[in-house]
């Protein structure tokens, strides 16, 4: 099986240029988490060009309730995993909560994770994140900037909901986005936002733009793996935004993946019954 998998690796590996050449083409990207090796593969080799190695895997994998208990180490074991299984595509890996409080445990926590495989480094917040990302900028480690609904600051936020629908809340988030991509940032990923705001911050930023939840015009999808797949752990509710892919494959699993990939490529997914208004 790995030498037929490896046989559909890619000739280029997605790399952020890539990403750029995408976004300035006006090509959208899939994204979708991974956390094992066996699933970065089958993902890779669909046409997904970004495999995210998430925190959601305290959710997902561990039965938490929240991203919070979820570690360093736990990050970087999944992260080996991964970085077996992937055939090309770009890796971004979540930096776990406060393991970035300071920028000196920033570059400390970034460079655990790029020593086990990440190509870009996932940090969530909002302007208070430009000095860390200045830093790990300059030392060569590309950073993700994750905005919007910030899953590790879920007891200040006091629940899983849309953000910026307050026109100051988006004029603040669309001011920080852009102090994010002044200090270094090289990708922005926007969760559970309105429609229009996902659309201003990406035609307002060079760098590409992810969105889960942040409508139909933002540069790249993501979704968690698990969802798409329709296996959201019963003790969460499925997000307005997910959509189970499953359904439409003829193959299983794999098939899965590409009917998202397919689907995001040809800007049939998401739709406007999976966004924000
Ligand atoms: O941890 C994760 O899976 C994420 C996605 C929800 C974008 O951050």
């Amino acid at each position: 099986m790995l030498a037929a998998m490896s046989a559909q690796a890619r000739k280029t590996p997605v790399s952020l240029g890539t990403l750029r050449q995408k976004k300035r083409r006006g090509e959208a990207f899939a994204a979708l988490t991974a956390y094992d090796a066996l699933f970065a593969e089958l993902i890779s080799s669909s046409g997904v060009d970004v495999l995210l190695v998430g925190d959601s895997l305290g959710m997902v994998l561990q039965g938490h309730d929240s991203t919070l208990p979820v570690t360093v180490e736990d990050m970087v074991y999944h992260m080996t995993c991964v970085g077996r299984g992937n055939r090309g595509a770009l890796i971004m890996a979540d930096l776990p909560f406060m393991s970035y409080a300071s920028e000196s445990q920033s570059l400390e926590t970034a460079a655990a994770l790029m020593r086990a495989g990440a190509h870009v480094v996932k940090l969530e917040g909002g302007a208070w994140l430009a000095e860390s990302t200045r830093s790990l900028t300059e030392r060569g480690i590309p950073v993700c900037a994750h905005m919007g609904l910030t899953p590790q600051s879920i007891n200040r936020i006091g629940g899983y909901r849309v953000q910026g629908r307050d026109p100051s809340q988006a004029q603040t988030m669309i001011n920080e986005a852009v102090i994010l991509e002044e200090s270094g940032a090289s990708i922005v990923l926007l969760e559970c936002v309105p429609v229009e705001l996902g659309k201003t911050i990406a035609e307002r930023l060079e760098v590409p733009v992810i969105g889960i939840g942040a409508g139909p015009h933002t540069d790249g999808q993501i979704m968690v793996m698990h969802d798409m797949l329709g296996l959201t752990p019963s003790s969460i509710r499925v997000p307005k935004f997910v959509k189970n892919f499953l359904p439409e494959s003829a193959d299983g699993v794999p098939g899965a993946f590409r009917a998202y990939a397919d689907a995001v490529r040809e800007g049939r997914f998401p739709g406007l019954e999976h966004s924000f208004s």
